[in-house]
């Protein structure tokens, strides 16, 4: 192994959402923080030397991506991913919710609906619904241990009963992989779903921040390299910030193979100024992408190794608490019905019992209120104290 992912880093003190925040967050900041999806490892070292040797210089003035960003994004998805993009295809965001609102905004219109699959990663409903558009929420269905997609039910809500498409339906917001159920889309799931959307002009934005962390026996597919139809109705998001611990640094990239939207997106850009991005966040960008195989690879061993050891603590020591084993993402979605507690008093257990930090399943779904969603992705000596606390919390409440 060439990288240490046991190595202790403090990040207190470093104005981290996850670390420094705990008492706005949970009322408390004695607590192992479990919750927001960033990961608690150094970056690789060839993004610190990049971002160091940038810093040297000492003079940061207005920048813009050169062309070697674009490089790197289209051998990264060739490599990764065996998706053949062209450079042109390439532009950018500061971070992948701003993109998903920027679309929201640049190709529907106030009243317009926008369809979501709940439960849900939060923003995808309030960028929807903050910029005065209509959610159709998709609900996944569980089905022999697994979430899948309901397309039934996706018909019931676009058509009308006269069977007539309701033509206020413009956009589908994808999360793949999935946040929170870590479900990796298999492609008749993707080609099903894009069949619907557009036969019926309905935009794909297909947010993928998550699909360079895969496990054994699941491959991502980008929605947008099925079919030329789907190429041409699909944004893509990407980005290395879940990956490589790169989150502050807010660079993504977004894929638009069709010109009158690549246009119209670009134009929304500029009218905020947003378009050139950060110097650091396009050094890291590259960096991870063209140096980043090698940590990425290990990350992901180590990741499993964690997800493996979480697993089985709770099927063997907390059977009370029913993990489901993710597919892609350090993200673990935790069935915690059997405890009887919900929302409130769920997050009370965790938080004034356990003293660990997790998200509530109810900010993905208000039908999620016994869940909670627990991020993997520290060391392991963090994760046997956060995993043994509640082991120990649990044993208190059922006593
Ligand atoms: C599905 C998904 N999209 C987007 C983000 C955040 O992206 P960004 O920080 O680039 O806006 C997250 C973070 O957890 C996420 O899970």
């Amino acid at each position: 192994m060439k990288y240490n992912f046991d190595e202790e880093v403090n990040r207190k003190g470093t104005n981290s959402v996850k670390w420094d925040n705990l008492k706005n967050i949970f009322g408390r900041d004695d607590i192992i923080p479990l919750w927001v999806a960033d990961t608690d490892f150094k970056a690789p070292i060839e993004v610190i030397e990049g971002i160091k040797k940038r810093a040297d210089h000492g003079v940061f003035g207005y920048t813009f991506r050169g062309s070697s960003y674009n490089e790197s994004v289209k051998n990264w998805l060739k490599r990764r991913h065996q998706w053949e993009i062209e450079r042109e295809w390439i532009t950018f965001s500061p971070g992948i919710v701003p993109a998903l609102s920027t679309c929201v905004n640049t190709f529907t219109n106030p009243g317009d609906k926008v369809i979501i699959q709940s439960p849900i990663y939060p923003p995808f409903r309030s960028v929807v619904e903050g910029n005065g558009r209509k959610i159709i929420d998709n609900e996944l269905a569980f089905k022999n241990n697994r979430y899948c997609m309901d397309l039934e039910n996706l018909k019931r809500q676009i058509f009308k009963s006269n069977g007539e498409f309701d033509y206020k339906v413009k956009m589908l917001i994808l999360c793949s992989p999935h946040n929170p159920t870590g479900r990796v889309w298999e492609k008749n799931e993707l080609l099903e779903l894009g069949k619907i959307c557009y036969e019926n002009n309905i935009i794909i934005v297909s947010d993928e921040i998550h699909s360079d962390i895969v496990y054994k026996n699941h491959k991502h597919i980008p929605i947008a390299s099925l079919s030329e139809e789907l190429k041409n109705s699909t944004i893509t998001c990407i980005s290395p910030s879940k990956s490589f611990s790169l989150a502050g640094l807010a660079s993504s990239a977004i894929i638009i193979p069709n010109k009158k939207l690549l246009n119209l997106f670009n134009a929304s850009l500029d009218t905020a100024h947003i378009a050139g991005g950060n110097i650091f966040g396009n050094i890291a960008l590259e960096e991870a992408y063209n140096n980043g195989d090698d940590y990425l690879d290990e990350l992901i061993l180590y990741l499993e190794d964690n997800l493996n050891y979480c697993i089985d603590y709770f099927n063997e020591k907390i059977p009370q608490i029913k993990p489901l084993r993710p597919e892609s993402t350090y993200l673990v979605w935790l069935d915690c019905s059997k405890l009887g507690l919900e929302d409130k008093e769920l997050m009370n257990f965790f938080i004034n019992k356990a003293k660990v930090g997790v998200n509530p399943g109810s900010s993905f779904s208000k039908k999620y209120k016994d869940f909670v969603r627990l991020n993997i992705g520290c060391t392991k000596k963090t994760l046997k104290e956060a995993l043994y606390r509640i082991e120990k919390a649990v044993k208190e409440v059922i006593r």
